[in-house]
C-alpha cells in the first residue's frame, strides 16, 4: 500500500524542465512504471540486500589465497600476453568489494588507494552506484550516443554546467564524451577552430595531457610521443616551483612571453593543468596560474583547463573554482572521476557542424553512476575547508608527517591536495619507489607511482567510500613496508 502511493506521487505527476514556468501533469511513461513497479522494486532490494550481507565478509586485508595462486598466476600470464605487454600489478578483480577494500580473483582483499588512477571515486561496489546500475541495465541500450540519447544525458550535462557555473563562470554547453583524452580534444579543436589560423599550443613542463597522437605532442614525456610524427607543436612554460615561489613565477611569466614574442599571433591555447598528476601532484597558488592566464588573455590565446584528474578531488569540484579562477577560464574539461567525460565551453566557442560528433558517449550505467555521483558529492558535504574531502586529506597527511617524524630521511612530503596525497619516498630514486609501491601492493595497498626525478608515491583517496580508519591501516603498512625496505 505504501509501496502504492508512493508510485503515485514520483511516477504519476511529472514536471516538463523544457516547458519554462508551467507544471505539466503528465500520465506515467511506460518506463517510469516499469521501473516502479513493485517487481522491480522488490528484486532490486533483494540484490542490494545480498550485495550487502556479501560485503560483510571484507573487513580487511587478506592474503592470497594458496590454492588459487597457480591458476592466477597463469591467468596473469595469459593476460600480458594477449594484451602485449605486462599489467603494472598483477591485478584482476573479483568484482566485488567493500569502499576502499577489493577482492581479487586470488582471493586476497586489498586497500584501493588508486582506484584505476583515479577513476573509482566511490570505492568498490558502493551500494547507490549498484542501483544506478541496475537501474541502468533495466535501461533499453546499452550505450548512449550522438544520434539517439536518453534524457539523463540531458540531466547530466545540464548539472555540470550549472556546477561549473556556481562561483561566477559562464559556460553555456556540455560536450560528453568517453575518455578523459578525449574531452581535451575536443576542447583543443573547439579553441583551435575558433582562433584559426593560430596553430600552436602552450602547455607547462611535466604536465600530462593523454595520449592521442595530438595529445601526445602536449604531454610532456618525449618517451610518450617517441616515433610520432610531429602533428603539433607546443611550447613550454616551467610550472611554479614551491621553494622559489617569486622567481619562479617570474620565470614562468618571461618564458611565455618570450614564446608569445617569438611567434606573434600563431599560439591558440593554453593548457593549464592546474595541479600536476602525473607529473607528481605539484600545486601552484592562485596568483601563479592567474598571471599566466591574464597574459593569454591580453594575447587573445585561449584559456584551456584540464581537470581530468583534479575534479571533484580539491575541497571544491572544479580545481578552478579551489583557485578562484572562474573568471578566467575559456575552457574545461574532465572526466575519471565522473566515469562520464565532458567538455564545457561558452556559446562564444560554439564549434561549426561537423567539428563535434561520436558515435557513442558512455555507456548508460556510466552515466547513470556519473549523475550519482555528481549529486552526491553536491549534497554530500564533500567540499568546503570542514568537508569529507579535506578531513580525508588532514587525517592521511597526519599520519605521513607523523612516519617522517618517527623514521627521518625516509620520506620527504607530503604533497598534494585534497583527495590527491602523495610522498617522496628514499630521495626520490625511481627504482626504489617503483620497488616500494610493489611492495605495498603485496602488503595489501595500491599506489602508484608520479613524477619521474624525483618519483613520488601518490594517492587517489575514493572519497565517496573511504573511512577514516581506512587511512589509519593504510598508514600503519606504509610504515612497515617503509621501515622494512630502509637500508
Ligand atoms: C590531467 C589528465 N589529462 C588527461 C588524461 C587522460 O585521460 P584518459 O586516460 O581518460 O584519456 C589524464 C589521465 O590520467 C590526466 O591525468
Amino acid at each position: 500500500m505504501e509501496h502504492e502511493q508512493q508510485r503515485n506521487l514520483t511516477a504519476d505527476v511529472l514536471t516538463l524542465p523544457i516547458i519554462e514556468g508551467s507544471l505539466l501533469k503528465m500520465s506515467s511513461l511506460i518506463a517510469q512504471s516499469f521501473l516502479n513497479d513493485p517487481l522491480v522494486i522488490s528484486a532490486k532490494q533483494s540484490l542490494l540486500a545480498a550485495l550487502k550481507q556479501h560485503q560483510q565478509s571484507i573487513d580487511g586485508i587478506r592474503p592470497p589465497d594458496q590454492e588459487r595462486a597457480q591458476s592466477y598466476e597463469e591467468t596473469i600470464a595469459a593476460f600480458n600476453q594477449v594484451r602485449g605487454g605486462n599489467l603494472y600489478f598483477p591485478y584482476l578483480g573479483s568484482g566485488i568489494g567493500r569502499g576502499s577494500l577489493v577482492e581479487l580473483e586470488d582471493g586476497s582483499v586489498k586497500y584501493d588507494f588508486i582506484n584505476g588512477i583515479g577513476v573509482h571515486h566511490f570505492g568498490h561496489s558502493h551500494p547507490q552506484l549498484i542501483e544506478a546500475a541496475i537501474e541502468a541495465a533495466l535501461g533499453d541500450t546499452i550505450m548512449q550516443g550522438n544520434l539517439q540519447q536518453n534524457k539523463a544525458s540531458y540531466t547530466f550535462s545540464r548539472r555540470l554546467v550549472d556546477a561549473a557555473n556556481a562561483n561566477g563562470a559562464r559556460f553555456d554547453h556540455c560536450f560528453l564524451t568517453s575518455t578523459g583524452v578525449m574531452a581535451g580534444e575536443n576542447a583543443l579543436k573547439i579553441a583551435m577552430q575558433k582562433k584559426h589560423p593560430a596553430n600552436r599550443v602552450i602547455a607547462f613542463e611535466r604536465c600530462f595531457a593523454g595520449r592521442t597522437m595530438t595529445f601526445s605532442q602536449i604531454t610532456d614525456k618525449p618517451g610518450f610521443r617517441a616515433g610520432l610524427p610531429v602533428n603539433l607543436t607546443v611550447d613550454y612554460v616551467p610550472f611554479y616551483d614551491e621553494q622559489r615561489p617569486e622567481e619562479s613565477t617570474r620565470a614562468s611569466i618571461k618564458a611565455l612571453k618570450s614564446h608569445l614574442q617569438r611567434y606573434p599571433g600563431q599560439h591558440a591555447a593554453m593548457v593549464f593543468e592546474l595541479i600536476q598528476g602525473e607529473g607528481g601532484f605539484y600545486t601552484a597558488p592562485p596568483e601563479f596560474h592567474r598571471a599566466l592566464m591574464e597574459t593569454c588573455q591580453e594575447n587573445n590565446v585561449a584559456v584551456l583547463v584540464d581537470e581530468v584528474q583534479t575534479f571533484s578531488r580539491t575541497t571544491e569540484l572544479f580545481a578552478f573554482q579551489y583557485l578562484g579562477l572562474d573568471d578566467m577560464v575559456d575552457l574545461v574539461w574532465l572526466g575519471k572521476a565522473s566515469q562520464v567525460c565532458a567538455t564545457l565551453f561558452r556559446k562564444d566557442y560554439a564549434p561549426k557542424p561537423g567539428l563535434l560528433s561520436q558515435t557513442f558517449t558512455a555507456s548508460s550505467t556510466a552515466i547513470a553512476a556519473g549523475s550519482v555521483i555528481l549529486d552526491e558529492l553536491l549534497t554530500g558535504g564533500y567540499f568546503g575547508t570542514d568537508g569529507k574531502i579535506a578531513a580525508f586529506h588532514e587525517h592521511f597527511k597526519n599520519h605521513l608527517e607523523a612516519i617522517d617524524e618517527r623514521n627521518p630521511g625516509l620520506i620527504a612530503g607530503p604533497w598534494g591536495l585534497g583527495a590527491m596525497v602523495a610522498f617522496t619516498p628514499f630521495q626520490g630514486d625511481a627504482a626504489k619507489a617503483g620497488a616500494l609501491t610493489k611492495a605495498l601492493y603485496n602488503n595489501g595497498v595500491m599506489g602508484f607511482v608520479a613524477g619521474g626525478q624525483p618519483t613520488r608515491l601518490r594517492f587517489l583517496l575514493p572519497v565517496g567510500g573511504v573511512e577514516l580508519k581506512d587511512i589509519d591501516e593504510v598508514a600503519k603498512i606504509i610504515e612497515q613496508t617503509l621501515v622494512s625496505m630502509a637500508d
